[in-house]
């Protein structure tokens, strides 16, 4: 950000009585803020218009004195929205940019404004306001995002994959299953966030400094007009406490985490070796010398871009621990740490919204490699457990069998029924009912399970839960 530099005469600054020197140039340009914290002017000026129809009820400001000062706020925000307040790095921050205006506007009323508070509650007043505006449109947004997994889940149910763990071929599942196992990952990183928005929407303003304030503040009425459910009980804590802060970005840090898991899967998905995804070209990007190239750079920024998101929380982490109380200028530095995780967040989930809707599974290819890797060989163990062999003898008989299919370069379906009688007599009659993946995935049957009235319960369960939800407007950020 560029800055007009107006002369910064010492009597300018808010705290200038007690200076007998201009400050340096360079300390202005290092101490600002208002490059970054300018983001959060409406919240600052919704704060401002609070306390002053509170300063009203107390009377310690006129009702018409009040009513000046809510009105000239409300042309500031038309002003900054329309880039008419020039930013000047010798008013330091937004708080202070804005008391400016106002007492450029009313003159002696604008500088009754600040009593009993400080930019101490104030800043951290703002920052809990714009935290619980993003929860909010973050919620919606992942609301959104659960949708596209939801429809894709509904339109390609009944896609056999095969499951995997340690990446090497375990049991058949059905993509319906596949995509909702994702919704329950989202859905638990939505609960994180309506979890920590609780103790986001608490109340610090009337702490003042550190220490409250002599004069009769009503606190009770400021939290009633920003909506906040209660109140920070201590004033030292109040101004000193962003924990709210940490519990945000760790949330989004672990959402961070499940979107570059997602994100790897589905690039692996979409190489030539699996062969399983289908990324339209809109949503990929090409080569400057490989003619042939079509890549998943979204994916891969996605999943580069957790690393953003981790880092944040350890730098909100590493800002605390060596604080003492109350209020050190060290907490300036947890803006630019829950801004980029928040925008990094909303970024990474307006373009992955889409990119999932159009996407699509490769049916055929996904099919012609189902016969490899034995996927049916647990249901085959469990065929033989269910008619009274030990679960280990099984377990041992199949290996056996497995071995004998890589010696012949067959499939247990492939193997003869003299094979099947060898293990267990009479095993080579009816052994081929469930052997094959239809087969294999016909058999499941337990809750939660891949069968297909489990995944039919979860897709309904998830139509329902997601009809009531919001959804997700422009980001307003
Ligand atoms: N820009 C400051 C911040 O973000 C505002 C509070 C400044 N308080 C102070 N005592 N200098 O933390």
């Amino acid at each position: 950000m560029g800055f007009h530099r107006v002369g910064a005469d010492v009597n300018e600054k808010t705290w200038g009585g007690r200076f007998r020197e201009a400050t340096e140039n360079i300390v202005e340009s290092f101490t600002e803020s208002v490059s970054f914290d300018a983001r959060l002017y409406s919240q600052d000026i919704r704060v401002s218009q609070a306390h002053a129809r509170m300063l009203v009820k107390v009377g310690l400001l006129t009702p018409e004195e009040g009513e000046q000062i809510v009105e000239a706020l409300q042309t500031i925000k038309n002003d900054i929205e329309a880039g008419r307040i020039v930013w000047r790095q010798e008013l330091e921050d937004i708080h202070t940019h804005i008391e400016r205006a106002l007492i450029e506007r009313v003159g002696e009323v604008g500088r009754k404004l600040h009593m009993g508070r400080s930019r101490n509650d104030q800043v951290v007043t703002d920052l809990r306001l714009w935290i619980r505006e993003a929860i909010d449109h973050l919620d919606a947004l992942l609301a959104d995002w659960q949708r596209a997994f939801l429809e894709r889940a509904e339109a390609e149910l009944d896609v056999i994959l095969p499951g995997y763990t340690h990446l090497q071929r375990a049991q058949p599942i059905l993509a319906g299953h596949y995509y909702c196992a994702w919704l329950e990952k989202w859905q638990r990183d939505r609960d994180r966030l309506a979890d920590c928005r609780k103790r986001v929407n608490v109340s610090p303003l009337g702490a003042a400094a550190l220490a409250g304030t002599s004069l009769p503040i009503d606190r009770e009425f400021v939290r009633q007009e920003l909506g906040f459910a209660t109140l920070c009980r201590n004033s030292l804590d109040a101004v000193s406490d962003r924990d709210f802060a940490v519990e945000f970005v760790s949330a989004l840090a672990l959402l961070a985490v499940h979107l570059s898991s997602w994100a790897e899967e589905w690039i692996l998905w979409a190489t030539t070796e699996f062969g399983f995804l289908d990324l339209p070209d809109r949503f990929c990007t090409g080569s400057s010398i490989m003619p042939h190239k079509k890549n998943p750079d979204v994916l891969e920024l996605i999943r580069g871009q957790a690393g953003r998101v981790m880092a944040r929380l350890t730098q909100l982490l590493t800002l605390l621990k060596g604080l003492p109380l109350s209020y050190n200028r060290d907490l300036q530095e947890d803006k630019l740490a829950v801004f980029d995780a928040s925008d990094t967040i909303m970024r990474c989930l307006t373009v992955a919204i889409p990119l999932v809707r159009a996407s699509r599974l490769r049916r055929q290819n996904i099919a012609a490699t189902l016969d490899y890797g034995f996927l049916d060989a647990t249901t085959l163990m469990e065929y033989l457990v269910r008619l009274g062999i030990p679960m280990r003898t099984a377990h041992e008989k199949v290996g056996q069998l497995v071995q004998e299919c890589e010696r012949r370069h067959c499939r247990l379906q492939d193997l003869p029924p003299e094979v099947y009688d060898a293990l267990v007599p009479g095993l080579g009659a009816s052994v081929y009912e469930v052997l094959g993946i239809e087969a294999a995935i016909a058999a499941f049957q337990s809750a939660g399970s891949t069968a297909r009235v489990e995944v039919e319960k979860q897709i309904a369960y998830w139509r329902q839960h997601l009809q009531s939800q919001p959804w997700a407007s422009p980001s307003p950020y």
